[in-house]
């Protein structure tokens, strides 16, 4: 049935007409900056931040602002786009900006430029004006290892990876294969001041992280954080591309009947019911279970400005397992649980002290949908 319905635009079943939603009109204006892989009409810094929106962000907030003069950039933490009481400290809001930031500094590199990033004022604006980090781009003056020529840019795998960067929230394959060739292009990435990743691959720690994603998702499920947390769940694709943001089940692999039902029928009321809830905890059991690899990202202290950090390091992975072909999709469940930190930081036998921030699996899977971004002009102040 699954091969009836991948097949055309409409497919009849039983006498319904049944649109096949996994049909994506990527000419819409809400993915076209996945398609501005050349800087063509844009000034450097206005490219510099279309990357920036391309990263990844909890629930797809987008939670930036961005302030241009001259080669400098100001980032803003848009305060108005939270996740409420399932980000209750912002923590997941503050590593989205740091995602956004490792855009940039990889699209300026890329273009011969390099990004310095003055993150000193984010401690103590973050939760006030909102400004995290001042960002100046400055010419390489050592060509050498520079690519000048904006017309070979796309080509680069530094940022196709900007351009193929995916959450992907499959189940994965490719035990036994992701590791070692994984692990070695982890090694040489650029170190991030005070972050670390522990990558698992063992088979009985990477079933007891399984375990805690389990409990973690039911303790979260159980209190009243996803109400908030689903207000930036788009239940049908015109809402999706009106608003240019947030998630929906058309970036997962449902099958398209649930699909048909969510655009049709769901109602908002259904998006936290009891069986939705199942839904999720059945989805993350499945996902997360028979995981290839983990990693587990930690910083020493957990102010807004190593969110900002962890952020980056986050968002390296996802740039990463693009270049290299890999699925990924982080799991917050586990680090926003105090209890679910403390299992992660035991299983990765992390130094106590530090605090896993951010949880990711990696693997094989098919590819997504690509997810859908808000206007540049929109993000702009
Ligand atoms: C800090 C942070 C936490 C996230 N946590 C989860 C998560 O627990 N589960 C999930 O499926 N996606 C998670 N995501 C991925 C976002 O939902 C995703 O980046 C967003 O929807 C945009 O989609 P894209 O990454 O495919 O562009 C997280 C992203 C960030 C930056």
């Amino acid at each position: 049935m699954k091969a009836l319905f991948a097949t055309g635009g409409v497919a009849a079943l039983g006498g319904f007409a049944v649109v096949n939603y996994n049909k994506v009109d990527y000419g819409h204006r809400g993915y076209r900056t996945w398609y501005h892989d050349e800087p063509l009409g844009y000034s450097l810094a206005e490219y510099l931040v279309l990357a920036g929106t391309l990263a990844a962000s909890p629930h797809n907030t987008q939670p930036w602002k961005f302030s241009v003069s001259g080669s400098n950039i100001d980032l803003y933490a848009d305060h108005r786009r939270h996740l409420g009481k399932a980000d209750p400290l912002r923590r997941m809001m503050g590593q989205g900006l740091g995602c956004a930031i490792e855009n940039m500094a990889v699209m300026a590199s890329s273009l011969g430029y390099s990004l310095f990033v003055d993150d000193s004022v984010c401690n103590e604006h973050f939760y006030d004006s909102g400004l995290v980090a001042r960002l100046q781009y400055t010419r390489i003056t050592d060509t050498s290892n520079g690519h000048h020529q904006t017309d070979d840019l796309k080509d680069l795998p530094e940022v196709k990876a900007i351009f193929n960067r995916q959450t992907n929230r499959s189940s994965y394959t490719g035990i036994g294969k992701v590791s070692s060739h994984y692990f070695d292009a982890a090694l040489e990435q650029k170190p991030i001041a005070d972050v670390g990743v522990t990558w698992l691959d063992d088979r009985a720690k990477c079933q007891d992280i399984s375990e805690v994603c389990s409990v973690t998702v039911r303790e979260f499920l159980s209190g009243d954080a996803t109400n908030d947390a689903m207000k930036w769940f788009r239940r049908n694709r015109a809402e999706m591309l009106s608003t240019g943001d947030g998630i929906s089940i058309f970036q997962n692999d449902a099958p398209i009947l649930i699909k048909h039902w969510m655009q049709l029928a769901a109602t908002k009321e259904d998006l936290v019911n009891q069986q939705s809830k199942q839904s999720e905890i059945d989805m993350v059991d499945t996902s997360c279970d028979h995981v290839p690899m983990w990693g587990v990202i930690h910083s020493s202290t957990d102010q807004p400005k190593d969110w900002l950090s962890v952020g980056r390091v986050l968002e390296k992975c996802y740039l990463l397992s693009a270049k290299l072909g890999y699925a990924i999709c982080p799991v917050s469940y586990p680090v926003e649980s105090i209890a679910g930190r403390e299992a992660l930081r035991q299983i990765a036998e992390i130094d106590s002290g530090r605090v896993p921030q951010a949880l990711v699996r990696v693997g094989l899977a098919p590819r997504m949908e690509k997810s859908v971004r808000r206007p540049l002009q929109s993000v702009l102040v």
